[in-house]
């Protein structure tokens, strides 16, 4: 059907219109018009026959000189639009008074910081730094700051919000449409549903705009739209949309042709994301083949208009007839005429080549790339895109996944920004999650990234990027420069410096209407009240561009003595009672530490710089050593079968182990150095292995053969979630294969599960085989999205948790209930069950908490546990939270581990629960080694 309906170049040589333009009627004064039509008729008759002459042509000419006239106009605000008092935004049934933000510190978008207030009113900001006392009223709403950090609502260039609403049921996935690979016709903006539950989250993230996009499914997946997230008075989809175009509401796209026209958003895809919809599946050649094809009947119905216009402006009227348009093509037209902000979503190199081409063969500009996992190996490519050298929209570390994000680097930002390219950071919700969105700049902030940067890549970058600089992305007003008045008053004002970890805003406004419950700010000056003092990583970033996106991982083995100076009487790292560093230094020999030694001729010298020594961190329950990239079946160990269901018994995961993967590195270099991994993706027996080890044959590279017998319950359809739990029981009772050692207290079972009911569920049948057989069963709930719902129940079992994600989210009806946490909850799930007593693991973010889709976010591990300290409000302190991703996790897996031969992590700069820290070296006793990394 889609290639039926895509053969358009046929119907631009005939005279057939879907939708001939309707022009619209003007109430020009009838003296003009009189005389004007007197005038055409002379001019007309003096070049033409009265024959040709036709009486409604000249009824429409100065409507089709006007719109002849409005077609070489590009997008831009009103002149008068710096000067307006209210915002077009603005509905004062939300929030009628104005709010003043007092003490605060300001950052701007600007690359400014401004101590002092900011004032909002009308859904703009009126005032910034020095309120004159007249604009405040008694009816101001006062909000002291106390000097914690305010910037521009957070933006975000990449969405599909509302689109893919959450909870995902069916009949309301919006994001692609299955009709074809080119369908420019398609507008986001007809599929918004308002009742998304990340709405609320994201907002609670201090995510204000968001593009909506159409998936990447299609060669053109349609038009893009800007939204605000908060709920509107109407609402509907159409009250949420920013600055839309104005021919949205009809068919003609300039309707008011005096006005210059509003920017409008497409979104264009490359490579292999078409493959999932087999009828459309595409290769390279064809998706640019269906490019080049649409885009040139976008070029002969524009040179149509244009040879028309050219008559028209030259009052030709003969046989003139109506004005050339066909609603399927006229946005491929507005991208040739320049009006619309080219979205593109490609990976590699080979794409960006490509794509780079045909802008320039259709010389139209390309607003950004997105994903572009290899755009930082090919900056030359971008400058010669057509017009401008486009944004690049990225991921921070999500990668690898499949073969086109393989070469990605976490250095991507900071190369790309040296190379003077626009950085922008995006979510690709529910990819990432939007909520964390700024956690995506806070990494590329890490990983070297410079702070202005890394800020202006999720606010103003984007905001001009989307052609909304004018409107969002900063906080600016007419005091600092006169002609900048009208921002939208977006503002989040936060609990820490935003760059800083588990940074959360305090409150949100949004068109000047605060968004969350009012909170207390903390009134001291809040803590970690700038950005963190990043490692310096030029030479893993030379190295990255050398090796061409792989550069070696493994690491550099140290064969005698090893000194660490300058060591830092850190955290954590004396708590095996066996290290005693002499005025900070630490001597390791054969992975041991040697108790008060010191430096010796002929040593290995590690200046640490403050670093810490700390247990090192385990990863759980990701595709780590089962897989190298998880959509590319032939690097992985391929689907085992489900140890429940399928009558042929756990297999163990050991025997299709393999070591050295990219993202087993990474995360080695980032302090993981041990992972469980159960065979994907239903289950089996895990085995902990070393994330270090060069082969499975070296010593300590295999940690615990067998750890834990895993199991997967939850919604699939068929069977049904009772007749899961009923083959869990029939199991237990027979004590079958590796069940027995379940139903003995031996083995450990981990039961991957969301929803609450399930594992109530779980309880339930635990305490009765339990009675039954006398023992103990060791149960361990993975995932566990709902888990907060049974705290004290998990408590009274002795039933411990590890969370996947570790911040979860409603993905699907059975994680529909999240607690949030701060700022919409207290607690969150985590600090729920810590205090209800709970024994509590992390696993990675990752992605919709699929085991397979994890393991990338492995390396993680140290800033998610950071973030649980911090988010926690004081209630779990850093070394709890470093237990929660290190030994709670042996201890819930099931890994019997000695802590006298546990590894050890060496930073410098920092510890490892903290953007400061840069891991340095691994200390391993069990393998007898030092790592250099
Ligand atoms: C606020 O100020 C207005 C005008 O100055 C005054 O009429 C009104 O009574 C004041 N309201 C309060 C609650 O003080
Ligand atoms: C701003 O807040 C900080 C921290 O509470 C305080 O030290 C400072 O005096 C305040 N400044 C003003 C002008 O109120
Ligand atoms: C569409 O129509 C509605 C209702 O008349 C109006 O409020 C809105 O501004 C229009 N939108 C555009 C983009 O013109
Ligand atoms: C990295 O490469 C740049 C450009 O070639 C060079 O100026 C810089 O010195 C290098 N830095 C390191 C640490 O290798
Ligand atoms: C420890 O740090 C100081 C100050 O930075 C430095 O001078 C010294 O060389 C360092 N010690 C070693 C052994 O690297």
């Amino acid at each position: 059907m889609g290639e039926k309906d895509f053969s358009g170049e046929k119907d631009f040589s005939g005279e057939k219109h879907l939708s001939p333009p309707r022009l619209k009627t003007r109430l020009a004064p009838l003296l003009a018009l009189a005389i004007c039509l007197c005038l055409l008729a002379i001019l007309s008759l003096t070049f033409i026959s009265s024959s040709q002459y036709s009486a409604p042509l000249l009824a429409n000419a100065n409507e089709i000189l006007a719109k002849c006239r409005a077609l070489h106009l590009t997008p831009a605000p009103p002149d008068d639009f710096h000067k307006r008092q209210q915002s077009d935004r603005w509905d004062e049934n939300l929030g009628g008074k104005p709010v003043l933000v007092r003490n605060a510190s300001v950052w701007t978008g600007t690359g400014r910081v401004v101590y002092g207030d900011v004032l909002l009113d009308k859904g703009i900001i009126k005032a910034l730094a020095r309120v004159p006392t007249s604009l405040i009223t008694n009816a101001t709403d006062i909000v002291d700051a106390h000097g914690a950090w305010v910037t521009p609502g957070i933006v975000d260039l990449h969405s599909h919000l509302a689109v893919e609403p959450q909870p995902a049921l069916s009949g309301a996935t919006d994001g692609n449409s299955p009709h074809g690979p080119v369908l420019p016709w398609l507008r986001a903006a007809d599929g918004l549903n308002t009742h998304d539950a990340a709405f609320r989250l994201a907002l609670a993230g201090g995510v204000t705009t968001a593009l909506v996009l159409p998936g990447s499914a299609n060669a053109i997946g349609g038009q893009a739209f800007a939204i605000k997230l908060r709920p509107t008075t109407e609402r509907s989809p159409s009250s949420m949309l920013v600055e839309p175009p104005f021919g949205l509401n009809g068919s003609d796209v300039d309707v008011d042709v005096e006005a210059r026209p509003r920017w409008r958003h497409i979104k264009h895809a490359c490579g292999s994301s078409h493959l999932p919809f087999s009828v459309y599946s595409q290769t390279r050649m064809d998706t640019f083949w269906n490019f080049r094809r649409a885009y040139t009947a976008a070029a002969a119905l524009k040179s149509r208009q244009d040879a028309y216009c050219a008559r028209a402006l030259a009052h030709r009227w003969a046989g003139l007839g109506a004005f050339p348009e066909d609603v399927r093509w006229e946005a491929l037209v507005d991208v040739l005429r320049g009006r619309v902000k080219v979205q593109t979503h490609c990976y590699e190199a080979v794409d960006i080549d490509d794509f780079v081409r045909l802008s320039n063969e259709f010389r139209f500009p390309v607003a950004a790339f997105h994903h572009a996992h290899e755009a930082y190996l090919v900056p030359r490519v971008l400058e010669r895109a057509y017009g401008h050298t486009p944004a690049i929209a990225m991921f921070a570390t999500f990668s690898r996944y499949k073969r086109e994000a393989y070469r990605h680097s976490e250095f991507a930002p900071k190369v790309l920004a040296a190379e003077g390219v626009d950085v922008v950071m995006k979510s690709d919700h529910p990819g990432i999650i939007a909520r964390y969105l700024l956690h995506e700049a806070q990494q590329a902030h890490f990983w070297g990234l410079p702070a202005d940067a890394a800020l202006k890549s999720v606010t103003s970058t984007p905001a001009q990027v989307m052609g909304l600089g004018h409107r969002v992305g900063a906080v600016r007003e007419g005091d600092v420069v006169a002609d900048e008045l009208g921002y939208h008053a977006d503002i989040v004002l936060w609990s820490a410096h935003p760059l800083q970890l588990g940074a959360t805003p305090l409150q949100v406004w949004v068109d000047g209407i605060a968004q969350l419950p009012a909170r207390p700010v903390p009134f001291s000056p809040p803590p970690a009240s700038s950005a963190p003092r990043t490692p310096n990583f030029d030479a893993e970033a030379n190295s990255t561009l050398e090796w061409e996106g792989l550069p070696p991982l493994a690491p550099r083995r140290a064969g005698g003595r090893v000194v660490f100076a300058n060591v830092s009487a850190g955290w954590g790292w004396t708590r095996r009672g066996e290290v005693t560093g002499v005025g900070g230094v630490v001597v390791v020999e054969a992975g041991r530490i040697v108790a008060a030694a010191r430096a010796r001729e002929g040593d290995v010298v590690v200046d640490v710089q403050g670093g810490s020594l700390s247990p090192a961190l385990v990863s759980a329950g990701s595709g780590l050593g089962l897989q190298e990239i998880a959509m590319e079946g032939s690097t992985t160990d391929g689907v085992a079968p489900d140890p429940l269901l399928g009558g042929r018994g756990a297999v163990r995961a050991v025997d299709g182990l393999q070591v050295g993967s990219r993202d087993a590195l990474l995360a080695y270099r980032s302090g993981v150095t041990t992972a469980v991994s159960a065979p994907l993706p239903y289950g089996g027996v895990s085995v902990a292995f070393s994330l270090g080890a060069a082969h499975k044959l070296e010593e300590g590279a295999v940690v615990q053969e067998r750890a834990a017998l895993h199991v997967r319950i939850g919604h699939v359809g068929v069977p049904s979630v009772s007749t899961q739990v009923e083959a869990l029981r029939n199991h237990l009772v027979k004590g079958d294969g590796e069940f027995g050692g379940v139903a003995k207290g031996e083995t450990t079972l981990v039961v991957e599960t969301h929803s609450a009911d399930v594992i109530a569920s779980l309880l339930s049948l635990k305490k009765a085989v339990e009675e039954k057989d006398g023992s103990k069963i060791k149960l361990t709930i993975f995932g566990a999205s709902e888990a907060h719902i049974l705290a004290s129940d998990l408590a009274e079992a002795g039933v411990g948790v590890i969370v996947a994600p570790v911040r979860p989210q409603p993905y699907s009806w059975e994680r529909r209930r999240v607690l949030p946490g701060p700022p919409l909850t207290e607690d969150d799930l985590i600090t729920t069950l810590f205090k209800a007593g709970v024994t509590v693991g992390i696993a990675p973010q990752g992605v919709e908490g699929e085991r397979a889709m994890s393991s990338w976010a492995a390396r993680n591990a140290r800033f998610d546990a950071a973030w649980v300290a911090a988010a926690s409000g004081g209630v779990i302190s850093k070394s709890d939270a470093h237990a929660m991703a290190s030994s709670n996790i042996e201890k819930l897996l099931g890994v019997e581990a000695d802590p006298t031969w546990g590894d050890i992590v060496v930073t410098q700069g920092g510890d490892l629960l903290s953007f400061e820290g840069k891991v340095v070296a691994v200390i391993s006793p069990r393998r007898g080694v030092v790592d250099l990394l």
